[in-house]
Order: structure tokens, then C-alpha cells, then sequence
């Protein structure tokens, strides 16, 4: 089972559109293990988007990221990294395909709702900026018998 960061950014917070795509994923059969609402600070949205420090938009990604709360999610399932990407759609509202969070959701190149870490190590990476130990819960959801097929041992 792989753990996954999402964040869902201010303009999905201010808009109203947590529950919808929190239901998206639930919808999927991911399972929430870790939530926290808060607002970011600059220190953590510089730590966070290191790697996009050069970039042209960095100041403006920090700057938004840190203007209003946002809802941080830790999301387990077998290929989470990679179901979430898909779920999220392309970076930018205006070219992400239909069906997607961002396609159905946003137009903006800017607002685009939601983070998802784009690989492991930039999960194990995320979850630790954003949750302290304890904050991440293993809990049994009965239900998943009937979301994975686990009769060879490993869920399929
Ligand atoms: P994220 O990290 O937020 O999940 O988004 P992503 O992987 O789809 O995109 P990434 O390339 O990592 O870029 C991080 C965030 O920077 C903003 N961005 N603006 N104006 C631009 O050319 C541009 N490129 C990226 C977006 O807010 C993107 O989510
Ligand atoms: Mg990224």
C-alpha cells in the first residue's frame, strides 16, 4: 500500500469544493489516513516547492499557497502516487482533460486546486513536512474486503 500528500489548495478550500473531492477519492476506494486544515506557512510553501525555487512563478506559487488555509490529506491505496496524479489531471485547469479534478473543477493556470506528490520519495518527503509522527493513522475500514481482492495475500 502506498501513502500519498494531497493538498487541497486555498481556491478549493475557498470554493467550497473540499467534500466533492474528498468524495472523488473516497469514491476511488482511497483511504483518508491522515487530515490536517491549517495554513501555510512561508518557511514550509518554500521547503514544500524547493525544487521550483529558480522558476519564474515561484513567487506567486508561495504567495498563493500561504494566502488562506488549505486542507492537507495523507491518502492510502494500493498505487495511490499514481491514481492521484491521474485523478488531479494536467497542472493547468485550461488543458486538463475532463473528468479529472482540475479538468472539471478549475480554468486557471494559477488556482489549480490541488497537490499531489508526483512520486515515492517526493511522498515520503511530503507526508514528513506535513505530519508529524502519530498523525498518519493505520486504521482496518471493513469495507476493503470488497475494494481489494486479497485472496492471494497482497491486495489485487
Ligand atoms: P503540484 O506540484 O502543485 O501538485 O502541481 P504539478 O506537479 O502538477 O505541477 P508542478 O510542475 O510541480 O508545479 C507546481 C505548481 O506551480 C504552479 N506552476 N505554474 N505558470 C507556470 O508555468 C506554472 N508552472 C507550474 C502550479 O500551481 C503548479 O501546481
Ligand atoms: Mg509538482
Amino acid at each position: 500500500m502506498e501513502t500519498t500528500l494531497i493538498i487541497l489548495k486555498p481556491d478549493a478550500v475557498q470554493r467550497g469544493l473540499m467534500g466533492r473531492i474528498i468524495s472523488r477519492f473516497e469514491d476511488k476506494g482511497l483511504q483518508v489516513v491522515g487530515a490536517k486544515f491549517m495554513k501555510i506557512s512561508d518557511e514550509l510553501a518554500a521547503t514544500h516547492y524547493a525544487d521550483h525555487k529558480e522558476r519564474p512563478f515561484y513567487a506567486g506559487l508561495v504567495g498563493f499557497m500561504t494566502s488562506s488555509p488549505v486542507l492537507v490529506l495523507a491518502l492510502r491505496g494500493n498505487g495511490a502516487i499514481a491514481i492521484c496524479r491521474s485523478m488531479m489531471g494536467a497542472t493547468f485547469g485550461f488543458k486538463a482533460d475532463a473528468g479529472t479534478i482540475r479538468g472539471d473543477f478549475g480554468v486557471s493556470s494559477s488556482f489549480n486546486l490541488i497537490h499531489g506528490s508526483d512520486s515515492p520519495d517526493a511522498a515520503s518527503r511530503e507526508l514528513g513536512l506535513f505530519f508529524s509522527d502519530g498523525e498518519v493513522l493505520d486504521w482496518a475500514r471493513p469495507g476493503d474486503a470488497w475494494v481489494y481482492d486479497m485472496s492471494s495475500g497482497s491486495p489485487e
